[in-house]
């Protein structure tokens, strides 16, 4: 199969030939070997990857054999990147035994969690002989795998900083320094949308949003003047619209999305049937 990508620069991304499982495949001079299996529909399963952070392999699931020069080596594939001649095969006995025991000790570290039961069901893996982790005061509903992507995304890419890893060993979790609700927090939810065993909760009351998960954290929404509709948290809108003009901030902080769309469209229209005025 063909696979062609032009770089940041608008040139052609250099390519290289990788074998998965005895086939042929063209990717990127050092694309993510994941990138390239989830792109040629090869399941290898995964928890960890978000395309928008850095790779950095906490999951262990995308464990791979590679084939180097005779000697094979198990990697995360997350983490191994495509060169000329790489060889994988993501299926070997060694494999499906290290693969099944991390979901055993998934399916106990996140009892609750529907994604890893499906995920380690599709693996063959119902069961664990490890000791179930339920606690009924877990604000992650016992879905948690601590793969810290939300600490991650809440860190690296919205600078915020809100919630980390908290106590030691058996007894950590994902929360708010001291379990309390903090101010650092946008509400933005970009945990909620990488948290891949959908164990972070929000939800939006009136003019509130309540971060369930985070010590119930509260961030107010800004509400549009048209509409009524509450549509973004008001301190991250803050935060954006310092970047913008006077009149755009004025505009985006009055209007949702929706009624700014209408609002454009409403004036392109008049400015079309005045021109035909004009014309006429
Ligand atoms: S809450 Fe979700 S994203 Fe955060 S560490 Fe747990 S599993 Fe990962
Ligand atoms: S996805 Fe590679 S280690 Fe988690």
């Amino acid at each position: 199969m063909t696979h062609k990508e032009v770089s940041d620069a608008g040139a052609p991304k250099k390519q290289v030939t990788v074998t998965i499982n005895g086939k042929k495949y063209i990717a990127n001079q050092s694309e993510i070997l994941l990138r390239v299996a989830v792109r040629e529909k090869i399941a290898i399963p995964h928890l960890c990857y978000e395309p928008s952070l850095d790779p950095y392999g906490a999951c262990r699931l995308c464990m791979v054999e590679v084939v180097k020069r005779g000697k094979k080596e198990m990697t995360a594939s997350c983490t191994l990147r495509a060169e000329e001649g790489l060889e994988v095969v993501t299926d070997t006995p060694g494999i499906v035994k290290y693969r099944n025991i991390l979901f055993e000790l998934y399916l106990a570290e996140a009892p609750k969690s529907e994604v890893i039961k499906t995920m380690a069901a599709r693996y063959g893996v119902t069961k664990t002989r490890f000791l179930k982790k339920i606690d009924t005061t877990d604000s992650l509903g016992n879905k948690c795998v601590l793969c810290g992507l939300c600490v991650r995304v809440c860190n690296e890419i919205m600078g915020a900083g809100a919630i980390g890893f908290v106590n030691r060993g058996p007894y950590t979790v994902v929360n708010t320094p001291y379990f309390e609700p903090t101010r650092d927090c946008y509400g933005c939810g970009a945990c909620v949308k990488v948290c891949p065993t959908s164990a972070v909760e929000m939800e939006d009351v009136g003019d509130t949003r309540v971060m369930k998960s985070w010590s119930t954290t509260t961030v107010l929404l800004a509400q549009c003047s048209c509409c009524g509709t509450y549509y973004a948290p008001k301190g991250l809108a803050i935060s954006i619209m310092a970047r913008l003009t006077p009149s755009l901030k004025e505009e985006i902080a009055a209007l949702c999305p929706a009624c700014r769309g209408k609002r454009i469209a409403r004036e392109e229209i008049l400015a079309g049937s005045g021109g035909a005025g004009n014309h006429g």
